[in-house]
């Protein structure tokens, strides 16, 4: 059974203090993510690309992803439109998810929320059934909403 993690939040803030690149930020959150939460095969970011209205891969840890999805498409897009966090017991049972790796099997996806906007999203993907508690959702979700202002307010790309 997975507890709140203090170090996961810990590290995450010790690695984007004082930095102000987005590419560099999530890159390196993905990274403390993956590498921290047990049984884990994806773990990164989608961002809403404005221009083109849709969600656009970004940095990742995990196998090449689909790059651009819908937001009326997959659990992505149900978390993007929703703007509510989405955990997903069983992706098969989810109508219009979207396989990029056959191995997933349970899902969480957690809106980036920035001044009532969503403005991206963080997916983690497991290889497990009925990996992700609600406890362990609400967990990265209050983690996303501490640090969304560190690396959104004054990013430098
Ligand atoms: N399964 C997601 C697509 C992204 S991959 O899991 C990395 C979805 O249904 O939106």
């Amino acid at each position: 059974m997975w507890h709140p993690d203090p170090d996961l939040r810990r590290s995450t803030l010790g690695l984007i203090q004082g930095e102000k690149n987005l590419i560099a930020n999530l890159s390196n959150i993905s990274a403390v993510i993956y590498h921290t939460l047990p049984d884990l095969n994806w773990a990164g970011f989608y961002m809403w690309d404005k221009k083109h209205q849709e969600l656009v891969l970004g940095p990742f840890q995990g196998k090449p992803a689909c790059l651009r999805i819908k937001a009326n498409r997959g659990v992505c897009g149900a978390a993007y439109t929703t703007q509510k966090t989405q955990c997903v017991a069983d992706v098969h049972a989810f109508p219009g998810h979207i396989a990029c790796d056959a191995a997933s099997r349970s899902e969480v996806v957690v809106p980036l929320m920035w001044q009532g906007q969503c403005v991206g999203v963080l997916d983690l993907d497991s290889p497990t059934l009925n990996r992700f508690t609600l406890a362990e959702a609400q967990f990265l979700e209050d983690l996303m909403k501490e640090i969304m202002p560190l690396i959104w307010e004054g990013r430098e790309s």
